[in-house]
């Protein structure tokens, strides 16, 4: 990055809205860092964005270097929800995990109950830091792992590391190619309002995950609610604002059972933060 790049990277960081540790920039933000609003304003989709520049480093340390409280309790209720589907599994169940990105807990959550877990990203930095990590993962997240250990199935695997590392496979995909009805269970967090400013393809995400899992397959899914963009080591990543109204519409045409809920945090909010909106239920039978 150049030094003039840079400076204006800092000023944006400066006037930056934190959205629970993934940052939000405001239009002022935008503005002071000398950005080409109007450019920036067009609505901009998924292929173009740099996601193989997508700082997993930055993006983990910002956002999963501890267990914020807002997490915890997505983990607690993700946990509690897939143990109540555990006995309606089929043998050697397989999990998707799409759009992992530099997050194990949604990959950690499905790890008692399937054979194998496919961690699928589209961008090349991130499927590199999977990699790595599918070997050893660090060991900040055996604090998330704990936190999983109070529910019983969760205490059956006695070596998470070992068995996130056996069952575990990372591949460089994309969303929008996913095979239909290949997996029974699954998890998507902040990926398809987080990868374009296409409300259109938000849907088009949303509904190629739900038709990805098996008729009855159980799934969680989590949204940045209202947000309007994120940066991840100075590099913007767009969002389509959603409410939890937007995330049941879309949701509603490929799964049931649904819970759509605001998830609440005890950390201060800051100006401008939307929540977090988790949503859990089972994919539809479709023609
Ligand atoms: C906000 S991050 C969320 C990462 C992680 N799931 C989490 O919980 O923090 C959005 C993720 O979507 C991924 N992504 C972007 N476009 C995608 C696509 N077309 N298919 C699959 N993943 C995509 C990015 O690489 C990034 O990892």
């Amino acid at each position: 990055m150049g030094s003039s790049a840079a400076a204006a990277a800092r000023r944006a960081i400066r006037f930056a809205r934190f959205d629970l540790g993934r940052v939000t920039l405001t239009r002022r933000a935008i503005r002071v860092a000398g950005f080409d609003v109007r450019r920036l304003s067009r609505t901009r989709r998924n292929s173009d964005f740099p996601w193989d520049d997508f700082d997993s480093e930055w993006y983990r340390a910002h956002n999963y270097l501890r267990l914020r409280d807002d997490d915890a309790e997505i983990m607690r209720r993700v946990a509690t929800f897939l143990s109540g589907h555990a006995a309606s599994l089929p043998a050697a169940p397989r999990g998707l995990d799409i759009g992992s990105g530099a997050n194990l807990y949604p990959a950690m959550a499905m790890l008692p109950f399937c054979a194998d877990i496919d961690l699928w990203d589209f961008s090349a930095s991130n499927v590199r830091w999977l990699q790595a990590q599918r070997d050893y993962y660090d060991t900040h997240w055996d604090v998330f792992w704990n936190a999983y250990r109070k529910f019983a199935a969760y205490r059956d695997v006695t070596n998470p590391r070992e068995s996130l590392g056996r069952k575990s496979h990372v591949a460089l995909r994309s969303i929008f190619d996913l095979p239909r009805a290949n997996w029974d269970m699954g998890t998507m967090f902040f990926v398809a309002e987080s990868l374009t400013q296409d409300p259109k393809e938000f849907w088009g995400a949303v509904r190629r995950f739900g038709r990805a899992l098996r008729p009855g397959a159980p799934f969680a899914a989590a949204f940045m609610a209202h947000s309007v963009g994120y940066t991840v080591g100075g590099t913007f990543f767009p969002a389509v604002a959603v409410g939890p109204a937007e995330v049941e519409d879309c949701l509603s045409l490929v799964a049931e059972q649904l819970t759509i809920d605001m998830v609440e945090t005890e950390t201060p909010l800051r100006r401008g933060y939307g929540g977090m909106i988790l949503a859990t239920g089972v994919a539809r039978a479709l023609s």
